[in-house]
């Protein structure tokens, strides 16, 4: 094998010049050198304990006088937390360690010390942990959960994959709102306002009609301007949406996806969910087909369980708890009222009040996690809604086109990344489930 600096230029990630720890396994009884940072030490009487870990796993190292260098022996004293550290050792096959190996160290060198490291083993208040967002990504249960993210963004890539879909992305500086003005960002694109953009549903819209069957994939931003665990400013969104389809084909599309990122999660993240002591069996029951209700059965039930709320209301998030709490798979909620969705969802055949929408609310209290339906595609409808709703006539010159050439029946949806995972890791916030949380207060780091 050649190495070229730190890096060896191969065909597979087993041995990149150096082992990487999840890889261990390969190499019982053999020298190994890891390349990582220090996540604790001790030592018991003249023996040297010392865990490394490197972005892929954690390994126990251990010294001794007769196995390590001298040099290298008198080294570990000293290391800090978080130092990088070049560790030579033999691997060793040991049931009682976490991993199941682990390593005799010949010798440890310092590659980057890392004096008074802020992250310390004791237990640190999230505001603090926040500001230090770009440190705290090291520790275990980040690690885990961030593993996870990728894990659910690549399952969802495969899913459209293999179903057929393509990957068109859509613009982040956009001209006017998708989901109602009241969380734009208004940028100063040079002289003239323009919009973060909330959602690429719309030119998903344009690339359907285009390819037949997209979806974009990237960041949405919405002004949020209260505090609560299911929203941040920034965050993504897949966003599949199908020419010639109609409410039922979306909401497949939605629950097949969903329940492949499940089994994809479990198959290949048990270990990450298992830093997070998260309880599977309520991933594992999650079944095909979802329940469905119709929003106004829905609004009965939810005063049933003893949340109130009026018919006409929007769901908030005690009320979503509670439904979504009675069912073991995720709950998909269809035709919401007009008025509290947005312009574009084609209304009910015969009740011009309800719309062909739908919402998904993810077991366990975890609330909505996909919204998306069926859009009016009818020219003369599309502008009377967007004229009643005193929208900007002219940014939806191009919107309107779409209707006016070759318009079909299409419909789609939007999975909101970070409360998916916040529901397969059961943690409470989602700030926690992007490696840099924007919420309202805090863009730093
Ligand atoms: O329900 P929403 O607003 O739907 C749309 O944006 C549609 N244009 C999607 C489509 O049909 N193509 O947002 C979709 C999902 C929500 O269900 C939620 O999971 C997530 O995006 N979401 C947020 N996640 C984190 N923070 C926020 N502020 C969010 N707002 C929406
Ligand atoms: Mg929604």
């Amino acid at each position: 094998m050649e190495r070229e600096g730190l890096f060896f230029y191969g065909s597979d990630n087993k041995n990149m010049g150096h082992t990487y720890i999840e890889n261990i396994s390969d190499f019982v009884n053999e020298e190994v050198e890891i390349r990582g940072w220090v996540y604790n030490k001790r030592s018991s009487g003249k023996i040297r304990f010392l865990m490394v870990r490197d972005g892929t796993g954690i390994i126990q190292g251990v010294a001794t006088e007769d196995d390590t260098e001298p040099e290298s022996f008198s080294v570990l004293e000293d290391l800090n937390q978080e130092s990088s550290v070049i560790v030579k050792g033999k691997v060793r096959e040991d049931s009682r360690a976490p991993i199941g190996y682990e390593l005799t160290i010949g010798s440890v060198e310092v590659v980057g010390d890392s004096k008074d490291y802020p992250i310390t083993p004791k237990s640190h208040g999230t505001d603090f942990l926040l500001g230090n967002r770009h440190l705290w990504i090291r520790s275990s249960k980040q690690w885990a959960i961030l593993r996870i993210r990728a894990e659910v963004i690549k399952s969802i890539e495969d899913y459209l994959w293999e179903k057929g879909f393509l990957r068109f992305d859509a613009p982040i500086f956009t001209p006017s709102a998708c989901e109602g003005t009241t969380t734009l960002f208004e940028v100063d694109y040079f002289g003239e306002p323009a919009y973060l953009s909330q959602s690429g549903q719309l030119y998903c819209e344009a690339t359907a009609a285009a390819f037949g069957k997209v979806y974009c994939f990237g960041p949405a931003f919405r002004a949020e301007k209260s505090k609560t665990r299911r929203h941040l400013t920034e965050f993504w969104q897949v966003e599949p949406e199908m020419a010639f389809a109609h409410l039922d084909d979306s909401i497949e599309l939605a629950s097949g996806m969903i329940d492949y990122i499940i089994k994809r999660v479990l198959d290949n993240r048990k270990r990450e969910l298992e830093v997070l002591e998260r309880d599977l069996s309520p991933l594992e029951a999650v079944k095909l087909p979802y329940p469905r209700i119709k929003y106004e059965d829905a609004v009965k039930k939810v005063n049933e369980l003893g949340e109130s709320m009026n018919p006409g209301d929007d769901f908030g998030a005690p009320q979503e708890t509670v439904l979504g709490n009675s069912y073991d798979s995720p709950l998909v909620v269809t035709h919401f009222p007009k008025e509290i969705k947005a312009f574009y969802m084609r209304k009910e055949p015969g009740n011009e009040d309800s719309t062909l929408s739908f919402d998904i609310l993810a077991p366990e209290g975890y609330g909505e996690i996909v919204g998306g339906g069926e859009r009016e595609f009818e020219e003369s409808k599309l502008n009377k809604e967007i004229k009643e709703r005193g929208l900007p006539e002219d940014a939806f010159k191009w919107y309107l086109d779409l209707r006016k050439y070759g318009s079909v029946p299409h419909a789609g949806f939007g999975l909101g990344v970070e409360r998916t995972i916040a529901w397969i890791c059961g943690i409470s916030h989602i700030r926690q489930t992007i490696p840099f949380p924007r919420t309202l207060g805090r863009a730093y780091p």
